[in-house]
């Protein structure tokens, strides 16, 4: 557990943890109480793309895969070979759930079933790696750290560039002022899909081997379409429709808005903004193919623009995050950081030489030029890093409480943009104080029969 997470006081954020249940505490029941040599047996939940990439992770700890499952028989097929040939194989999560000698679930599901397999992973005793963003909407992610806290389970969440050794570093730079006063941070994804995008497939029936009522779950009864299941040989494309999933600003900008968020230690935006539409994109997606969103925090702003219509970068890299502080700037990613000091004009030196003391002058312009290039495997770190907080029941790093603020931070943005509406957020109760009926409506999410969430 980092200094920084120790100094938190769970306890204050009351709105969202349960009376008495805060993690800092002692006192866990587990369902096994795992010693330092126990084997950890691992159940998998939506064996996609991720979910087998998670889980090799897992194996690379010594972690026993004792089950598998998933509602598309080809990709179960494909994450029991990957775990060996032995897991129990499952359709049902439910039935995966059931099993007593399963410490810990991993759930890599589309993002409309992240909410319920966790909590009832919780409730079934067991502690949990979910994938980001938490949720699909608000709602849904309060109730899974009050899952947590209730059932005082161990819950990481796959914001694993918290695990990255020059992403810890970058963020304690910020934080002691090497960049001065930071003001205003920028996030983006750039890219160029012009002008089909994902394209536009007829509605048909289902692939062999998919149950795609299962699939949907909880999320409204539509028609076949390949685009809304999505796998195939890319990234599936459920993320781009709003029932399941909240386009760039869930999927991305919950990556890069988790770092922002925890460098300049808030809790949540105080205004959320947004504009975008699909302007050019000719497919069948919800989600516009040209946005910005703009956060007022108390004292910085922040941006998340995302263009699909044009790949031309920002510091030469695609995506990644800029903090813009009075002394310097910083551009961070996955493939390191680099600081670029704030030039003084011989102007504003004179000017501070004669306004300030001594002391102050020789502070300024002494920002060095830094660098530091990605030197470990973050995802890798954080399935260890959760691994060992189930064995000594401490808070993991990406606990499900920084998944919920950085998660929800993003879904904002999207209520802004869907609402077109200004809203105004208190952080400490997690609430809209400025919003419509119908804004506030989008922070919820209603459940198809007969799915239901209940902590
Ligand atoms: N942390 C990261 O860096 C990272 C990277 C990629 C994806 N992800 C997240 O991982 C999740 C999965 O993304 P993906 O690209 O691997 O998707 P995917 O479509 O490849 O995999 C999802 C799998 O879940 C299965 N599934 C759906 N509903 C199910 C249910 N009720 N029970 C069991 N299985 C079910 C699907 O059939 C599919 O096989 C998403 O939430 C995504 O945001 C995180």
């Amino acid at each position: 557990m980092s200094d920084e997470m120790s100094r938190r006081d769970f306890m204050k954020r009351a709105a969202i943890t349960t009376a008495g249940a805060s993690l800092s505490m002692a006192g866990f029941s587990t369902t096994r109480v795992l010693g330092a040599n126990d084997r950890i047996r691992l159940g998998v939940i939506g064996t996609g793309r991720q979910g087998i990439d998670n889980m090799q992770n897992f194996m690379k700890h010594g972690v026993e895969v004792a089950a598998v499952c998933d509602v598309f028989e080809p990709n179960l097929q494909k994450g029991l070979q990957a775990a060996g040939g032995k897991a129990q194989t499952f359709k049902d999560f439910r039935q995966l759930l059931d099993q007593k000698d399963i410490d810990v679930v991993l759930n890599a599901t589309p993002d409309h079933w992240h909410a319920l397999p966790t909590v009832m992973a919780c409730q079934a005793g067991k502690d949990a790696y979910t994938e980001k963003p938490i949720s699909v909407a608000v709602e849904e992610g309060k109730k899974m750290v009050e899952a947590a806290r209730k059932y005082k389970r161990v819950v990481q969440v796959g914001l694993w560039q918290r695990s990255n050794a020059h992403f810890q570093k970058a963020v304690q730079l910020v934080q002691d002022g090497l960049l001065g006063k930071v003001t205003y941070v920028r996030t983006w994804n750039y890219s160029n899909v012009y002008p089909a995008g994902i394209g536009n497939p007829p509605d048909g029936e289902p692939p062999a081997g998919l149950d795609w009522d299962f699939w949907l779950g909880p999320a409204p009864k539509v028609p076949y379409n390949w685009n809304r299941f999505g796998v195939g040989d890319r990234w599936s494309t459920f993320r781009y429709f709003y029932d399941y999933a909240n386009g760039w600003p869930g999927d991305w900008a919950v990556h890069l808005m988790d770092i922002v968020e925890w460098a300049m230690k808030v809790e949540g935006p105080n205004t959320i903004t947004a504009q975008g539409s699909k302007f050019y994109l000719q497919d069948n997606s919800d989600i516009p193919d040209t946005l910005q969103i703009t956060w007022e925090y108390p004292h910085f702003v922040a941006t998340y623009e995302n263009r699909l219509g044009n790949g031309n970068s920002l510091f030469g890299h695609g995506y990644g995050i800029v903090f813009h502080g009075s002394e310097g700037t910083m551009f961070l990613d996955r493939s390191g950081f680099q600081v670029y000091p704030e030039p003084l004009s011989e102007v504003d030196y004179r000017e501070l030489h004669r306004q300030a003391g001594r002391e102050e002058r020789e502070m300024r312009g002494k920002t060095p030029e830094m660098k530091m290039s990605q030197i470990d495997d973050g995802l890798l770190l954080h399935v260890g890093d959760l691994l060992e907080c189930m064995r000594t029941r401490q808070t993991p790093r990406a606990d499900i409480e920084y998944g919920y603020q950085s998660s929800s931070t993003c879904l904002l943005g999207n209520v802004a943009l869907r609402s077109k509406e200004r809203l105004e957020w208190d952080a400490a109760s997690q609430k809209l104080t400025k919003g419509s009926p119908a804004a506030q409506k989008l922070l919820g999410r209603e459940y198809r029969a007969p799915w239901k969430l209940v902590v």
